[in-house]
């Protein structure tokens, strides 16, 4: 029964581990603040094993030294209070929480400042997806924050409705998003790659498929990103159905979503102006093939498919009418980004 459960434990932690291919690991040597986590890890594991190897030698050589020997009767003779040994167990162990305190207390304090030249993202966690705006570059994306590699990064981090938690394994520690609070994170990614990241903080019945991505792209592709949205214009629309499917947006979508240089100016929805260059559908939870077969029902039904999900199903869209406003939206795209290759962690 026990040999079931570890191995049903086992799969379990290796499957999460490399999900969907990726390996998502908080030791991930990527950034300096997993190497911070690394460092104090291993600290904490040798004094881990130092205790236990302490205590179980302790109780083995008690129970066998005192064990019931042939011919005795009643109690042994008992044994109130040692000084020496109770300095001992208090002191050894006041020294070795000073020693992590310490450690803990300067890992804290190098990573607590932003370096100066750090570019500024707000993030803001809404139920059940991630808003991610450029204020120094008038940029605004959601679900996916683009970041260039080995550049500082310093977020701001913050919510709209209740806790959630900013938590890209692979790159940097969980920091909840408070409402009315603007906490800071800064780190610098130092591999390019597509990695994935998750609300930490249970927030409500999507709390799960609250996902994003952090794609860490080369300084040439960061770039091209930030001249093609900061004056982002759709391009042209590529035929008739597609023309179909931006009228459709505007009466059923812009009141929510943004398109940038269009009329559908709404904020309480993702921003959807670069769309087609994501690689993720539902704020981050299909990626690949899944991002294209479901981006329909999404649009159909989008609680059926997430539930809790704030946008409201349209049962009044036709078939037809929903393939249209697809369309519309794969076509959203800056020319000459392409993400999908990046390596996944
Ligand atoms: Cu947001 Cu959990």
């Amino acid at each position: 029964m026990l040999a079931r459960s570890l191995v049903l434990v086992g799969l379990g932690l290796f499957t999460l581990a490399f999900a969907e291919g990726r390996v998502i690991n908080i030791l991930d040597p990527g950034t300096a603040y997993n190497r911070e986590v690394s460092r104090l890890l291993v600290w904490v594991m040798w004094f881990a094993a130092f205790v236990s190897i302490v205590v179980i030698g302790a109780l083995i050589y008690t129970v066998v030294k005192f064990r019931k020997r042939p011919g005795q009767e009643g109690e042994p003779p008992q044994i109130h209070g040692n000084d020496r040994l109770e300095v001992w167990w208090t002191a050894i162990p006041l020294v070795i929480v000073l020693v992590i305190f310490g450690l803990t207390a300067q890992s804290l304090v190098r990573l607590s400042k932003p370096p100066l030249d750090a570019m500024k993202i707000e993030v803001t966690g809404h139920q059940f997806w991630w808003d991610f705006n450029y204020p120094e570059l008038g940029i605004r994306n959601s679900n996916e924050l683009i970041v260039p590699v080995g550049k500082p990064v310093h977020l701001v981090v913050t919510s709209v409705d209740v806790i959630h938690s900013f938590w890209a394994a692979s790159l940097v520690g969980k920091q909840d998003a408070i409402p009315g609070v603007k906490i800071n994170l800064s780190f610098t990614p130092e591999k390019e790659g597509n990695y994935y990241g998750q609300c930490a903080e249970l927030c409500g019945a999507s709390h799960s498929n609250m996902r994003f991505r952090v794609l860490v792209v080369s300084q040439e592709q960061f770039d091209r990103f930030v001249a093609g949205a900061k004056n982002f214009q759709p391009p042209a629309l590529a035929d008739a159905n597609t023309q179909k499917g931006e009228t459709l947006f505007q009466q059923n979508c812009a009141s929510c979503h943004t398109v940038k240089g269009t009329a559908s100016q709404g904020k309480i929805g993702p921003d959807l102006s670069f769309y087609g260059n994501r690689t993720t559908l539902g704020s981050g939870i299909w990626e690949g093939k899944d991002k294209d077969a479901l981006l329909e029902a999404w649009i159909r039904n989008s609680p059926g498919v997430k539930p809790g999900s704030k946008m409201p199903p349209f049962p009044g869209l036709k078939d037809e009418d929903v393939k249209a406003i697809a369309s519309y939206l794969n076509g959203l795209k800056i020319e000459g980004l392409d993400f999908s290759k990046l390596p996944k962690f």
